[in-house]
C-alpha cells in the first residue's frame, strides 16, 4: 500500500484480535525445511515478510499452500540449496533458512539478508555458532556458501549474546545433528519458545533447562502441526495506540506473561488494565502520564520493538519520558518524523527523552522501518487532522488488516490510492 492517511481524535474503542507472532511465524517457515512431511501451521498472519518466506520455501522446492490464516509446507522433496539474492534481500530472517538448508541438503549458499535499518545487522555470531557445530562457512562477495559433511555435529556452545536469530540458527542446526548440544547463552524469547515446541512437535528431541537449551540430534524430522503464538509486539502496538486516544479496548489473544515487562509500563502512565485467560482489558486516561525510564532488554525484559510504539505514546503524555536502547544502535530514525507531527524527543545515542506536548498536529510523514512506522501511526491518532504516512510497505511487513483494525476501533484511517 502506498500511503495510509490518518485522521486523529477519536477515542478508539472496541475489540482487537491479535494475529499470531511474525517472528514466530517466520523460523518456523524455514524450519519446515528440516520436516520430510507435511507441517500445518495455524494462525499464520498475512504478513509481506510470511509471503517472502512462502517464495524461499517454493524456490527450495517444497509445495506450500496458503488457505486464510493456515499454512500447510511439504518440504519432503527439497531440490535446490540456494537462496536467490532478491529474495535474501526482503527481510532479515531469510539468514534463518541457513541451518535447515544446510541441514538438510548438505549445503546452504545464500547471500545476506535484508531487514529493517536499525544500525548494522551483522551475523557473525549466526557464523561463528554454526562453525562450532562443525559446518564449513565461506563468506564473501554479500554471500555464504555453508556445508556439513555428512551432517551438523553436536557440541557445547556459548553464545556470547543472546541473539534471537542465532538462537534459532543453532536450534535448527542441532535438531538433526550427530550428537546432542548444549546451548547456555541463548535468547529466551516466548518465539523461541514457540520454534522449540514445534520442533519436538516433528519429532525433535529439545530440553529447555533453566540455564541451557540441549538439543539431542536425531536423524530426520517428520511433519507435524502447530499454532503459532500471538504477537506480543502487535498486541503492545494496539495497547499503545488505545492508550494515546483515552480508549478502552479488550485485546485478545495474548499470553499474558509474555507482556510482563510491558503491562506494569501501561499502568505506570495511568491505564487500568484487566487480564484475564487470553484476554487485556485496557482503560486509559483522559491524558498519559510520563513513564520515568524505559529500558529495552532481551526477554523477559522489556522487547525492543515495543518501544517505538510507546515512546510515540509518549510524545503528548504528561510529563518527560526517557527511554534507553539496549539491543539495536539506531533504533530511533523514527524521531525526525515524529517531530514533524511536533513532537519534542532529543535523542543521543541509544538515549531518548520525550518531553510530552499536549497536542500534535497533523503532518506528512515517512515509516523509515517497522515499528518506526507503528510510531507514526500511533503518533498520527493522537494529532489534529490527517496525517499522510509513506513508505507503508514497512507497516505490512508486521502489522496484518492494520488500516481495518483501525478502523473497526473507531479510528479514521484510509489508503490513497
Ligand atoms: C529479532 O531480530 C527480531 N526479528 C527483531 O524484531 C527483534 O528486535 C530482535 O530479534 C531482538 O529481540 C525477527 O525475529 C525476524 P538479534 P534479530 O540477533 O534476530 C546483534 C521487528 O521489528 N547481533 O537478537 O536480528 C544485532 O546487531 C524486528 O519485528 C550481532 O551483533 O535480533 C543487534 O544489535 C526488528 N551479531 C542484537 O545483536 C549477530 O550475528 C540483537 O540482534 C546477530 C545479532
Amino acid at each position: 500500500m502506498s500511503e495510509l492517511r490518518i485522521t486523529g481524535g477519536n477515542r478508539l474503542g472496541g475489540a482487537v484480535t491479535v494475529h499470531g507472532a511474525k517472528n514466530s511465524v517466520l523460523p518456523l517457515l524455514a524450519a519446515c525445511v528440516l520436516c520430510q512431511g507435511e507441517c500445518v501451521l495455524h494462525r499464520c498472519p498475512a504478513l509481506s515478510d510470511v509471503a517472502s518466506s512462502v517464495a524461499i520455501l517454493r524456490h527450495l522446492g517444497a509445495t506450500v499452500t496458503v488457505e486464510g490464516d493456515v499454512i500447510t509446507v511439504n518440504a519432503a522433496h527439497v531440490t535446490q540449496s540456494d537462496i536467490p539474492e532478491d529474495l535474501m534481500r526482503k527481510m532479515r530472517s531469510s539468514i534463518v533458512f541457513l541451518a535447515p538448508l544446510a541441514a538438510r541438503t548438505g549445503c546452504a549458499d545464500v547471500s545476506l539478508p535484508g531487514g529493517c535499518e536499525l544500525g548494522p545487522r551483522p551475523i557473525d555470531l549466526h557464523i561463528a555458532g554454526l562453525r562450532r557445530l562443525g559446518a564449513d562457512i565461506a563468506d564473501g562477495h554479500g554471500r555464504l556458501r555453508c556445508t556439513v559433511s555428512p551432517r551438523f555435529t553436536g557440541t557445547d556452545y556459548t553464545l556470547p549474546f543472546p541473539s534471537v536469530g542465532a538462537t534459532e540458527n543453532l536450534l535448527l542446526a542441532a535438531a538433526t545433528a550427530d550428537g546432542t548440544t548444549v546451548l547456555t547463552g541463548a535468547a529466551r524469547e516466548p518465539e523461541i519458545f514457540d520454534l522449540i515446541a514445534f520442533l519436538n512437535a516433528a519429532g525433535a528431541r529439545i530440553t529447555a533447562k533453566p540455564d541451557a537449551l540441549v538439543i539431542e540430534g536425531v536423524p530426520a524430522l517428520h511433519g507435524c502441526e502447530h499454532t503459532v503464538i500471538p504477537d506480543r509486539i502487535e498486541a503492545a502496538t494496539y495497547l499503545a495506540a488505545v492508550a494515546v486516544t483515552g480508549g478502552t479496548a479488550l485485546i485478545s489473544p495474548v499470553v499474558p506473561e509474555h507482556l510482563a515487562a510491558v503491562l506494569p509500563l501501561f499502568r505506570e502512565c495511568g491505564c487500568h488494565l484487566k487480564a484475564w485467560g487470553d484476554s487485556l482489558l485496557l482503560t486509559a486516561p483522559p491524558r498519559l502520564n510520563h513513564l520515568k525510564f524505559v529500558r529495552s532488554l532481551p526477554y523477559p525484559g522489556f522487547p525492543t520493538d515495543a518501544a517505538a510504539p510507546l515512546l510515540a505514546a509518549m510524545t503528548v503524555a504528561d510529563g518527560v519520558s526517557v527511554f534507553a536502547e539496549t539491543i539495536f544502535e539506531n533504533r530511533y530514525r523514527y524521531v525526525d518524523e515524529l517531530a514533524r507531527l511536533g513532537a519534542a524527543v532529543k535523542t543521543e545515542g541509544r538515549v531518548a527523552v520525550v518531553e510530552g506536548v499536549p497536542r500534535l498536529q497533523a503532518a506528512a510523514v515517512e515509516c523509515t522501518d517497522l515499528r518506526g512506522g507503528a510510531a507514526l501511526v500511533v503518533a498520527a491518532l493522537a494529532a489534529n487532522g490527517t496525517t499522510c504516512l509513506t513508505q507503508c510497505h514497512h507497516l505490512d511487513r508486521g502489522y496484518a488488516g492494520l488500516c481495518e483494525m483501525l478502523n473497526a476501533l473507531g479510528a479514521q484511517a484510509d489508503y490513497a490510492s
